[in-house]
């Protein structure tokens, strides 16, 4: 290793294999990654092991996961720089997970909106594992010692926690664990639904014009945001915090995240048009980056021996690092060891 590759620092995130990615998955955190990798040392995985906090179907998330893992190696994720892996493939985030439960309060975790939404929605499926998630992914985190998380605005939450919680561990022995930073991006850090524009775009959202999938075609990519709804004022301008406008900021976000352009240049760009000219060039613009990506992805999910490879090694790469770190919290927190 050189010295540059020394101090770089280390990103760290995930995603869970529930679902095809959307485009908030892709702008508010993939993309991101896949940019971070020119300049950061960058650990990022399919988080299976969250997915199984709701029932999944055994074959469909298998099948998922080896999905997930293709697509964001056809988003540019590259398997032999970054370290790229399947959560599950490696045993050190369920042993840590369990050692930070024991550093987490139950109050901190009843706090936590994700886990207040998804109980409210139906007592049956609730597990312990939906209360605890949030300490899996502090888990997920500080075993690389990462030094920024770039997620969506969603998950600021759970990264406060696992701040806590290094912060609490650091404090009880001596530094250990080193305290993440979020890294949210401002403009698309929440890519709102295309038919209700105040609620964010969801994997489970089971209305699929909702939100636009990266594997979705181009015809029905346009489809979906010739129907966006919208307000019936005919100005295309971005009005933060305006409710009536959320519909016209998200496009006017989205249609500036995928062509690069600033959202003042995309005003300019469509001053005097009309909202059904706009809404297909937003579609337009958003299929023409999504289409290389497919064309990746439909090469890269044939060659499962191939992914396979990427996939052992991503583990084995991952392995080294947060062994280090679950060693040292062992020691730490007073564990025998027979290691020499
Ligand atoms: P997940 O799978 O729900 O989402 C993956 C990433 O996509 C972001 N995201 C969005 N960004 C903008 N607009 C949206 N509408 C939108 N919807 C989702 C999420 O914020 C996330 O960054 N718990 C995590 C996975 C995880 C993780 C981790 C992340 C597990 N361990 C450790 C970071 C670090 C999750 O369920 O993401």
């Amino acid at each position: 290793m050189t010295n540059t590759e020394n101090t770089r620092k280390t990103i760290l995130s995930g995603i869970q294999p529930t679902n095809t990615p959307h485009l908030g998955n892709y702008l508010g955190a993939t993309k991101n990654w896949v940019d971070m990798q020119a300049s950061y040392d960058c650990v990022c995985f399919v988080a299976d092991l969250h997915a199984i906090t709701v029932r999944q179907d055994p074959a469909k998330l298998r099948a998922q996961t080896r999905q997930t893992y293709a697509l964001l190696m056809a988003m540019g994720m590259d398997a032999d720089k970054s370290i790229l892996f399947v959560q599950s493939h490696n045993h050190h985030h369920a042993e840590l997970n369990w050692v930070l439960s024991c550093f987490t309060q139950f109050g901190e975790l009843s706090r936590m909106t994700q886990f207040k939404d998804k109980s409210s929605k139906g007592e049956d499926s609730m597990n312990a594992g939906l209360f605890t998630y949030p300490t899996l992914q502090a888990a997920d985190i500080l075993l690389y010692q990462a030094d920024l998380v770039p997620v969506g605005a969603d998950q600021k939450q759970h990264l406060e926690l696992s701040r806590n919680i290094a912060v609490r561990f650091n404090n009880a022995y001596s530094p250990t664990l080193v305290v993440p930073e979020p890294h949210i991006p401002k403009a698309v850090g929440k890519i709102m639904s295309l038919s209700e524009p105040t609620k964010k775009m969801s994997k489970s959202d089971d209305n699929p014009n909702a939100s636009v999938s990266v594997l979705d075609e181009r015809d029905v990519i346009i489809r979906k945001f010739k129907r966006a709804v919208t307000d019936s004022e005919a100005q295309i301008c971005y009005r933060e915090e305006d409710e009536a406008k959320a519909g016209i900021n998200n496009l006017l976000s989205i249609y500036a995240a995928v062509t690069g352009k600033a959202v003042a240049e995309a005003e300019a760009e469509f001053a005097g048009r009309g909202y059904g000219e706009f809404k297909e060039a937003v579609g337009a613009a958003v299929a023409d980056v999504f289409e290389p990506v497919q064309r990746e992805y439909a090469r890269l999910i044939e060659d499962k021996a191939h992914l396979d490879a990427c996939m052992k090694s991503g583990a084995q790469r991952a392995m080294r690092i947060s062994g280090k770190t679950l060693a040292k919290v062992y020691r730490k927190v007073g564990l025998l060891s027979i290691d020499n």
